[in-house]
């Protein structure tokens, strides 16, 4: 009984076709749309990763979506643990009848699905570096002119980063209730959780703030080229503000953030640390100055703010 991977991530918008154009012009491919609803999964993939619900008077983070197994086990252990059980939320049942419903014990609502895995992700290129003594590309250039590619298309949701008033705390809940492993984490502000098998660094993370919320979905895409093109492009586009490039020392990943038009934000990554088993991982607790980039540029001023806790005081 364990959590195997991301699935989705479920927001509130204020405007639907606002939020299927920016996810689009990020490379997702939309699966269907009724006018209030909308699903989004990326190109060759099965399962929706973004599902958008318009009509809120501000964007809210709904729900995240994991895959899982034994959840006949994890619903013994969700009460156990400060979470409930909950009935499967009104509206949301037309495309996402099966799995259980919970609640983590902020509030936060989580889906589990007892879904088969979507194939592998077939091996791309090699991003061959050229290092000192090591030569690997010869006699030929790395690069096309840029006009030459095609757009990026995100390969798979890969993590989803939510706020929560007490990280720990989070953290607890989602490795005695749901299985999870705690990959890393700097102190009490932010933390990372891993699946214990065949997992990316980081499926959920969770930064601190003073309530739930949604920070960032991050897709997958082949390699830094691709997280840098399809940074520029997609900021291009939106407009608004953007994180990168640059890469983390928590996971590894090299980033490029772009902000999505409520003030949360959608990650290309490459590159992350990866653990197979996570009984031969060691957590590590890093200082704070750790916690966001090795390096990069200057991070937003709200790079990290919680609007949607803004939006409980209205
Ligand atoms: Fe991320």
């Amino acid at each position: 009984m364990t959590v195997l991977g991301a699935l989705a991530v479920a927001l509130d918008i204020p405007d639907l076709a606002q939020g299927i154009r920016f996810y689009t012009d990020a490379g997702l491919e939309l699966v269907e749309s009724d006018g209030q609803m909308a699903s989004l999964r990326c190109p060759g993939r099965q399962a929706a990763a973004v599902l958008l619900r318009g009509g809120a008077a501000a964007k809210r983070l709904h729900h995240i979506s994991l895959r899982t197994d034994g959840l006949e086990a994890i619903a013994r252990l969700v009460p156990q643990h400060g979470g409930q059980i909950v009935p499967q939320p009104e509206g949301w049942g037309a495309l996402f009848a099966e799995g259980l419903w919970l609640r983590d014990p902020h509030g936060m609502l989580i889906h589990l699905v007892d879904a088969p895995a979507e194939a592998p992700l077939e091996p791309g290129e090699p991003f061959a570096v050229n290092a000192p003594g090591r030569v690997v590309r010869n006699r030929r250039s790395a690069m096309l002119a840029g006009r030459l590619y095609p757009p990026v298309r995100p390969l798979r949701l890969g993590h989803v980063l939510v706020f929560s008033p007490d990280v720990l705390a989070s953290v607890d809940f989602m490795t005695q209730a749901l299985g999870m492993g705690l990959a890393d984490r700097a102190q009490d502000v932010i933390a990372f959780c891993c699946a214990r098998k065949d997992s990316d660094h980081h499926v959920v993370a969770f930064a601190k703030a003073g309530a739930i919320g949604f920070h960032h979905a991050s897709f997958q895409v082949s390699d830094p080229d691709e997280v840098g093109r399809g940074g520029r492009a997609l900021l291009a586009r939106a407009g608004k503000g953007d994180w990168g490039f640059g890469r983390h020392t928590i996971g590894s990943n090299v980033f490029h953030y772009i902000q999505d038009p409520w003030g949360s934000w959608f990650e290309y990554y490459a590159d992350m640390d990866y653990i197979d088993d996570y009984a031969l991982w060691s957590p590590t607790n890093y200082a704070l100055e750790d916690s966001l980039a090795n390096w990069g540029p200057p991070v937003p001023h709200d790079f990290v703010h919680n609007y949607e806790a803004d939006a409980l005081l209205l």
